[in-house]
């Protein structure tokens, strides 16, 4: 999603800060870019269609800028394009924006009314308009940010530049994330940290409903209320290679090699110590009677094999549900459920929101999140933060594992002395202990995948089909395959395809089939023998303990054999490979696939 920059400092570097910013903001998702920046007294603003590099062509580096703000936008209100693009420049007034503003149309008559005129189809260039109509009549930014924050409803982050006070980079935020970051000589705002790590890693969280007035050597935080406070300067402990692909052709294909490191970094502290460390460094379950899992995307799929394992080994019911779909249902909360909300970014809005209503209703909630600090992170009552670093490929690999693990060691800490002895418990945290290894041997069957990949990756069509956990993997798989490759690709419960998907089942179709559990593989075997006598051409991914005699496959790739609490995050690693690679024969932009954004921060 969008992605903001800006920059006050004594360095005059603005342009060199925001187009640096810029790029390592690329990975959030965007269609167009663009820039305002202050040069000889004046205020420039240039903005193109398209990749940052186009706007790069547009810009003189030589030129000297003391304040400025930058974005990436991904379009909501309106096509990409020029006048559409940010930043918006409107009377005295010029911003940036992160969010949707839900009342633009109303907002939008008003000023109408009031003799604005309006060039794009943006809610941005109504935010813009708003703030310059309440300017005109106060003459002073910071009333004009308070009844600002009165009148618009939605989310939104700005950087803001007023004409009338060129030392001055201002902010606001309210559910869209934005940070400030603290420099020497020079201050930043921006939508994460690692943007501006190059510079520093020093930064002050904005929280929702704040606004600050930043110079290059004082910065001014305002709370709810418009009263000062007192800012709390954080150091960013995050490694700053992670924003470097380190001779990887790809970020996504990086950070699928780097998940032993990251499941052995998530796990360490809930095993190093055996059954204690389990018990100690995690909440205490015991009072909820039921759990509710909300997420989205490739989280809501962690979510529904964390269901799984959680069931199984635990014995507490679990529901998954669809983060945007939550508010819609009729929710059984009390204060014996707990709601575990799963975020790698910690910032989707649908999430988001989601949790605030487990909130409302009185439950407790925990976050599973990667990004420190993030707004979920803080809004949750517990969080277990997931050490898979910075992920930057748009398709998640490493924080998904790293999910399933977290949610793996939750059924493990549940069912400790209930359901499972403790023998039992410490022969799998043996096995946790042994994953890193056997994911690397995964890891290292690149050349299989990669011959696979070349004898499907020209179909329109792959379906995945599994029973069970590995339905659930098969749905990721799925997604996986479909948002980095474009093809069309659908995950199937095996026992439901002749329920009349096997209809599509033609002489050559790809069939994904996961076989990883023995109690059910002889009938998922024959499931997949229905798609083979239909032409199917089968892909099989068995654990290795399955017995797979027969020849009702085309392709096989084997996985080590591990507890169920830790296969999945074997099963998967296959997967993910077959999709990157058929991504790369297919010439796809694999980190930032078309109309994705890394992290969704609008409902
Ligand atoms: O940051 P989150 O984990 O909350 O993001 C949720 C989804 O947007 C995300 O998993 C998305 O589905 C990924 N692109 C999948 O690879």
């Amino acid at each position: 999603m969008c992605g903001i920059i800006g920059y006050v400092g004594k360095k005059n570097n603005a342009l060199d800060v925001i187009i640096e910013g810029l790029l390592r903001l690329e990975y959030r998702g965007y269609d167009s870019a663009g820039i305002a920046y202050v040069k000889d007294g004046l205020l420039n603003i240039e903005k193109e269609k398209g990749k940052i590099a186009n706007l790069k062509e547009k810009l003189d580096f030589n030129d000297k800028s003391n304040l400025g703000i930058g974005h990436t936008r991904w379009a909501t209100h309106g096509e990409p394009n020029y006048v559409n693009s940010h930043p918006h420049k409107v009377g005295k007034i010029s911003i940036v924006h992160n969010g949707i503003i839900e009342n633009y149309s109303e907002l939008k008559e008003e000023l109408i009314e009031k003799g604005y005129e309006f060039k794009s189809s943006t809610d941005t260039e109504v935010a813009c308009a708003l703030l310059d109509y309440i300017y005109s009549e106060t003459n002073s930014i910071e009333q004009t940010i308070a009844i600002f924050r009165e009148k618009a409803r939605g989310a939104y982050a700005l950087g803001i530049i007023v004409d009338d006070d060129y030392n001055h980079l201002y902010a606001v935020k309210k559910d869209s994330p934005l940070i400030i970051a603290c420099g020497d000589n020079e201050n930043y705002i921006a939508s994460d940290v690692p943007a501006i790590l190059k510079y520093t890693n020093k930064y002050i969280v904005l929280n929702d409903g704040e606004f600050a007035k930043i110079s290059a050597d004082k910065i001014l935080v305002y709370d709810e209320n418009a009263d000062l406070r007192k800012v709390e300067v954080k150091e960013f402990k995050g490694d700053s290679n992670a924003v470097e692909k380190n001779g990887y052709d790809h970020f996504m294909l990086k950070e699928i090699y780097e998940q032993p490191e990251v499941i052995k970094a998530t796990t360490l502290p809930y095993i190093e110590k055996g059954v204690d460390s389990l018990v100690d460094n995690m909440p205490d379950f015991s009072k909820y009677k039921k759990i509710d899992i909300v997420a989205c995307g490739s989280a809501y799929h962690a979510g529904l094999v964390g269901k799984t394992l959680i069931e199984e080994f635990a014995n507490v019911p679990v529901t998954v549900d669809i983060a945007s779909e939550y508010r819609y249902k009729k929710l059984f909360l009390d204060e014996e459920t707990l709601v575990i909300v799963v975020s790698q970014s910690g910032e989707t809005a649908d999430t988001l929101a989601a949790l605030k209503i487990a909130k409302e209703h009185g439950s407790d909630t925990l976050g599973i999140i990667n990004v420190v600090e993030s707004s979920i992170a803080r809004a949750a009552h517990q969080v277990l933060y997931t050490k898979a670093g910075a992920e930057i490929a748009v398709a998640t690999t490493k924080a998904y594992s790293s999910q399933i693990a977290l949610l793996s060691l939750i059924a493990l800490n549940i069912a400790n002395n209930k359901t499972m002895k403790q023998e039992e418990v410490l022969e799998v945290l043996k096995g946790i202990r042994a994953l890193p290894t056997q994911m690397q041997s995964v890891l290292n069957e690149r050349e299989h995948y990669k011959e696979i990949a070349e004898k499907i990756y020209d179909h329109d069509s792959i379906f995945f089909i599994g029973r069970d956990i590995d339905y659930a993997l098969s749905m990721e798989g799925s997604l996986k395959l479909k948002e980095i490759s474009y093809i069309n690709s659908q995950a199937y419960a095996a026992g439901e395809l002749k329920h009349g998907t096997i209809s599509l089942i033609e002489e050559g179709t790809p069939v994904i089939a996961l076989v990883t559990e023995e109690k059910i593989a002889e009938k998922t075997i024959s499931n997949i023998k229905e798609v083979k006598a239909r032409g199917a051409k089968v892909i099989l991914v068995a654990s290795e303990n399955i017995n797979i005699s027969g020849d009702f496959y085309d392709e096989l790739i084997l996985v080590p054999d591990a507890n169920k609490l830790i296969k999945p995050m074997l099963t998967v690693i296959p997967l993910q490979m077959l999709s990157y690679e058929i991504a790369k024969l297919r010439g796809c932009d694999i980190d930032k696939p078309k109309n994705l954004a890394k992290s969704v921060t609008v409902e």
